[in-house]
């Protein structure tokens, strides 16, 4: 795994857009991940995108998660999310732009269905990652076992008190369960990269990078993956134990080999 640490959020995005941009000018397979933190990755992209031409128009796009209840018009869907803050700012066709279907009457098989349209896309080739403050990845809360697949999920009352700051601050108004690509779905994935910023992450960061890999900090996978990166800002890196080494290499880093 390799880690790397900017100064600030915002640093942490415009890096994230370089590794993204050499993804997106092959045309390939994005996994696309919601909350704040991707928000300044996204700003970046939809700035290259106006400024320099970078087109998206031979990229699909498969959505980490989504939650059970809401249509995909609903303001606080994951699809609608991504809609609003990143898809319909480039140019990428709304048709390649899938999410797990939250109204599916069976999600059992809403999940399995997701899981085949991934696979029959040829896989993700970089997949993003936000962290919740309790390891989470996708909506894989603690427990989640490291090979599940899309399904169904209940989310953890630390997760809906999160995420209540979009939805007025009010936590009767979070869904209870969510659809999620699993653990092994997202470890399928070419490339990893998880971005975490501010301290209130520092703990979770931590845990996956330095912790055992275990079912209690789902992103902890992420030690089992060829290709996994993690670009946090000092704050989220403000708990690990070999920042100076993480430092030391990327600065050495040959100039032949890419993120
Ligand atoms: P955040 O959410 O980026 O809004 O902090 C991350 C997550 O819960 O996965």
């Amino acid at each position: 795994m390799e880690v790397i640490i900017r100064d600030t959020a915002e640093d942490v995005g415009t890096l994230a857009a370089d590794v993204f941009e050499s993804h997106i000018k092959k045309g390939h397979t994005l996994g696309l991940a919601t909350g704040s933190t991707p928000l300044a990755l996204y700003n970046e992209l939809i700035r290259r995108h106006r400024e320099s031409g970078l087109s998206f128009a031979g990229c699909t796009a498969f959505l980490l998660d989504e939650y059970v209840g809401l249509p995909r018009t609903h303001e606080q869907s994951y699809y609608r999310f991504i809609r609003d803050n990143f898809t319909s700012k480039i140019d990428i066709d709304d048709d390649k732009v899938f999410s797990p279907d939250g109204l599916a009457d069976n999600p059992t098989d809403a999940g399995i269905a997701y899981d085949s349209m991934i696979n029959e896309a040829g896989g993700v080739d970089i997949q993003l990652l936000g962290i919740g403050t309790d390891g989470h990845i996708g909506f894989n809360e603690p427990g989640s076992s490291l090979t599940s697949r899309t399904r169904l999920k209940t989310l953890h009352p630390q997760t809906i008190a999160d995420n209540a700051r979009f939805f007025d601050g009010d936590e009767s108004k979070v869904p209870h369960h969510v659809l999620t690509q699993g653990l092994g779905t997202i470890s399928e994935a070419r490339h990893l990269l998880l971005l975490a910023t501010g301290e209130g992450k520092a703990d979770a960061v931590a845990m996956t990078v330095e912790g055992p890999v275990a079912a209690v900090c789902p992103a902890s996978v992420l030690q089992f993956h060829q290709h996994a990166t993690v670009i946090c800002d000092e704050a989220a890196a403000s708990k690990l134990k070999l920042t100076k080494y993480y430092r030391y290499a990327y600065d050495n880093k040959p100039d032949w080999q890419e993120i």
